[in-house]
């Protein structure tokens, strides 16, 4: 695992996009031949999405022949709820960039079958041939997508269930109101994010301290789910220096 410490958070958004960009363009994609990005949602990505954005129109990126993988979903908002992450990726990224609306993948939180659509997600992801490219950001309890504290470092796309400490952290986009929060989730799995042939996580801010420290000096187990990253061969966690406070 590849550790690259920035001053802040600004300049970590700044390096992840331009690392995007760069292994996109590297990869010549073409519609046979897609390059295939994992993405999250959260607060600490947006500035990504806006310089990949910048980059678009400024014509030094395309996402023509890119497909899109979304990490995870809450069960039982609709997409069209503001604080879905569907609307949150139309909203902060996909509205403003040219890829296909065929290639983008959300988990459907409100599948009538939520074992199959699961089942789905999965077999889309392969058919694909799997992801080139997982970005990601992390909960204070180092929780990866939805993958909480304890989750197997081999589970597949799943329904879980979210802790509280979760749903407290996630309540300020519910307008502080924690029964607003969904309880629970579909994401995928650590071992789905463990298949991506490179992982890049995001962690930014003084709140993400502990979850670092557990992924560069702790055990590497199930109760930090960010320590699985180490297991990783081609892993990385860009971090700011308010992050890097416990190490
Ligand atoms: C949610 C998402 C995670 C994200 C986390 C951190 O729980 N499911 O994928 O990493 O929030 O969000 P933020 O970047 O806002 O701190």
């Amino acid at each position: 695992m590849r550790l690259i410490p920035l001053v802040n958070a600004d300049q970590v958004c700044l390096w992840a996009a331009h690392y995007i960009a760069d292994r996109i363009n590297a990869f010549a994609p073409t519609a046979d031949r897609p390059f295939v990005l994992g993405l999250p949602t959260g607060s600490t990505p947006l500035g990504t999405y806006r310089e990949l954005i910048r980059l678009h129109q400024a014509g030094e990126l395309s996402f023509r022949h890119v497909v899109t993988f979304n990490m995870d979903e809450y069960i039982g908002l609709p997409a069209t709820h503001p604080h879905s992450y569907h609307y949150f990726m139309y909203e902060h990224f996909f509205q403003h960039i040219d890829i296909l609306p065929g290639n983008i993948h959300i988990p459907n939180g409100n599948a009538d079958d939520m074992v199959a659509e699961c089942q789905q997600y999965e077999a889309s992801i392969r058919r694909f041939g799997g992801v080139h490219l997982f970005m990601g950001g992390v909960g204070s309890n180092g929780h990866i997508a939805f993958n909480e504290p304890m989750t197997p470092f081999d589970s597949r796309t799943q329904v879980t269930t979210l802790t509280d400490i979760t749903r407290q952290d996630n309540s300020r986009f519910f307008d502080n109101n924690l029964s607003l929060v969904p309880s629970q989730a579909v994401t995928v799995g650590l071992g789905t994010l463990l298949d991506a042939e490179e992982v890049m996580l995001l962690v930014t801010g003084e709140h993400k301290a502990l979850a670092l420290q557990a992924a560069v000096e702790g055990e590497i187990a199930p109760l930090w789910p960010i320590s699985c990253l180490r297991i990783h061969q081609r892993s990385m966690i860009v971090c700011d220096k308010a992050a890097t406070h416990a190490l």
